[in-house]
């Protein structure tokens, strides 16, 4: 529920895609005050029509200072195809009006010392900068991992640079190297080690994954989705996926993607959105005993004859042969 109306103050453009906004109370009176991993509940107007709120994670600053006071800064990504929250508080004017929360933290940083790896994908650098700045200030050690698509689309890559130095790894999923390897960073992190990631639900259950091979308890791995879990459908049914390289067999369950069953069994396939957006994904298909489901919205239609995005689509029973 929004509490406090605010102005917007000013914007900048960080990637093509997102937009950081710095909001502020008209008379100068302080908001609440938070700490590194809150976000607070925007009012934003949805394509529809309809109103409601948004949760965006708040920066607390720049990499040179604080935020005073009287102020809120976030950063926003442009989703074409969301709902419109994001259009809507993209599209305002300096000055307009903003209705916001007090600050909540579900994802905070712990306060005891730790080697601390920080993950963040895409718009989930935004929790992962706050956390970043406040070690640095406080003088703890810690390894920044940042994946998103390509170098342009990493927002604050300059400001990342200068909190974590050598310790800040920028990871392009469209390149052809391999994806982020999350176990031998974890495994590097001596006792008491710590990790915290921000992503997309397929990120966040990757490095779960990897962080735990590396022998890291689940109370030491902290993590935020900026997306909710992908919807099971009801008519999902369970299937069998066969990698030609390896002639390795394994079930995909009803309530998993091909991507999920693969990371969770220890495989590193190539992924970025987990939503079938970014085309990163796609898998050649060897042959399929059942009827391929697409749920892409990457694939061109000639494409999805012989290519498969393994984030979001299914076979309808039987067995799956991809090449891999
Ligand atoms: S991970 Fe982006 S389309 Fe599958």
């Amino acid at each position: 529920m929004a509490q406090y109306d605010v102005s917007l103050a000013a914007v900048r453009d960080v990637t093509p895609a997102i937009r950081e906004m710095v909001l502020k109370t008209r008379d100068g009176a302080p908001l609440p005050s938070y700490g590194p991993g809150a976000h607070t509940e925007i009012a934003v107007k949805l394509a529809d029509g309809s109103e409601t709120t948004h949760p965006y994670s708040l920066l607390g600053g720049t990499v040179t200072g604080d935020d005073p006071p009287d102020t809120y800064r976030i950063a926003v990504e442009r989703r074409a195809d969301g709902a419109g929250g994001s259009r809507f508080l993209c599209d305002l004017d300096i000055g307009a009006s903003i209705g916001v929360s007090a600050p909540r933290n579900d994802f905070p940083l712990e306060t005891h010392p730790a080697n601390r790896l920080l993950i963040a994908g895409g718009i989930g650098i935004v929790p992962i900068f706050a956390m970043a700045r406040r070690l640095k200030r406080e003088g703890r050690a810690f390894t920044l991992a940042y994946v998103a698509r390509d170098l342009d689309q990493m927002a604050y890559r300059d400001e990342i640079a200068a909190l974590a130095g050598g310790h800040a790894i920028f990871h392009e999923e469209s390149s052809a190297a391999a994806p982020l390897d999350v176990k031998p960073l974890a495994k590097k992190l001596a006792y008491p080690a710590e990790v915290d990631v921000c992503g997309s639900y397929a990120l966040n259950r990757a490095v779960v994954a990897a962080a735990s091979a590396a022998g890291l308890s689940r109370m030491q791995i902290h993590e935020q989705c900026f997306a909710p879990p992908p919807v099971v459908r009801p008519e999902n049914t369970p299937f069998t996926v066969k990698l030609k390289s390896s002639g390795k067999s394994f079930e995909v369950p009803a309530e998993a993607s091909i991507l999920e069953t693969m990371l969770m069994s220890g495989y590193t396939p190539k992924f970025y959105c987990g939503r079938g957006e970014c085309g990163i994904c796609p898998m050649t298909v060897i042959s399929a005993s059942g009827t391929v489901e697409h749920r892409d919205h990457t694939l061109k239609p000639d494409e999805r004859n012989s290519r498969i995005c393994i984030c979001v689509s299914r076979l309808k029973g039987g067995e799956l042969v991809l090449d891999g």
